[in-house]
């Protein structure tokens, strides 16, 4: 039987304004529905992935992931500052199975480069958390804009790479952080050709849809 939440409509409704989401009326109207026990789970036995999990709400979420007993790989683009965080993490929460893998979302050859390497077998969770808002155009080494590479391509890469290892976990969950920040910037995509891809998601060599490629 399909069920019918109107709660949920309105939620639906109301996000898509952004100007009622965005602000403090949204998070006090999602807050509302947040049910703290929903948070009492064993997380034991599970691998998470945060990327950018060395500050901010990535941190946050690894810090949680690793209290309720999970293995937790801070993905980072700097390894110094993912080794700090780790360790606080690692003595915040007596869970010595925090480490730290070199990471950096931006960079199509640094995302294949890390799935090569990691030898778990499965991925229960993946955040692709790492984000980047900069207030002016800066292109990657592969000449994309930076945050689309950041924030678009990359999380798209590293999990299309890492769907055979979260399909051989049991319940997998990938969770995309996004910023309500986009709807601030105006575009300046500009399509090559009218069938063709954009020259920058051609230069990120997007992986065919069937599994992962290992160039
Ligand atoms: N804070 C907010 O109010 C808010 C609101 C809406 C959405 N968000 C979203 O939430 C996410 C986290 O935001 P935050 O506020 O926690 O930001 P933050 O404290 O600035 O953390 C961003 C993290 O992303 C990492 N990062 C940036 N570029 C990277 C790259 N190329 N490769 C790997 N890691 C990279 C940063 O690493 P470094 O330490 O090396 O720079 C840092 O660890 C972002 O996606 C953001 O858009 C945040």
């Amino acid at each position: 039987m399909i069920s019918f939440d109107p709660k949920s409509l309105v939620d639906g409704l109301l996000d898509a304004t952004i100007v009622l989401s965005f602000d403090r009326s949204g998070f006090w109207r999602h807050a509302a529905r947040f049910r703290a026990e929903d948070l009492e789970v064993s997380l034991a036995g599970k691998t998470c992935l945060v990327t950018g999990g060395n500050s901010g709400i990535g941190k946050a979420a690894a810090t949680q992931f690793a209290a309720r007993g999970a293995g937790v790989f801070l993905l980072c683009r700097s390894r110094e500052r993912g080794e700090a965080a780790a360790e606080e993490i690692r003595r915040a929460t007596g869970n010595a199975a925090v480490r730290v893998e070199e990471l950096d979302v931006s960079e199509k050859q640094s995302i294949r480069a890390f799935v090569r390497r990691f030898r778990p077998s499965r991925v229960d969770v993946l955040v692709n958390n790492a984000g980047v808002l900069p207030d002016r155009r800066v292109a990657t080494e592969d000449g994309v804009e930076l945050t689309l590479a950041t924030n678009l391509l990359g999380p798209y890469l590293l999990t299309e790479l890492l769907l055979p290892k979260l399909e051989a976990a049991p319940d997998a969950r990938v969770v995309s952080v996004a910023s309500g920040g986009c709807t601030r910037r105006s575009s300046t995509w500009k399509r090559s050709s009218p069938a063709g891809p954009t020259p920058s998601t051609a230069s990120f060599n997007m992986p065919a849809r069937s599994g992962p490629s290992s160039s």
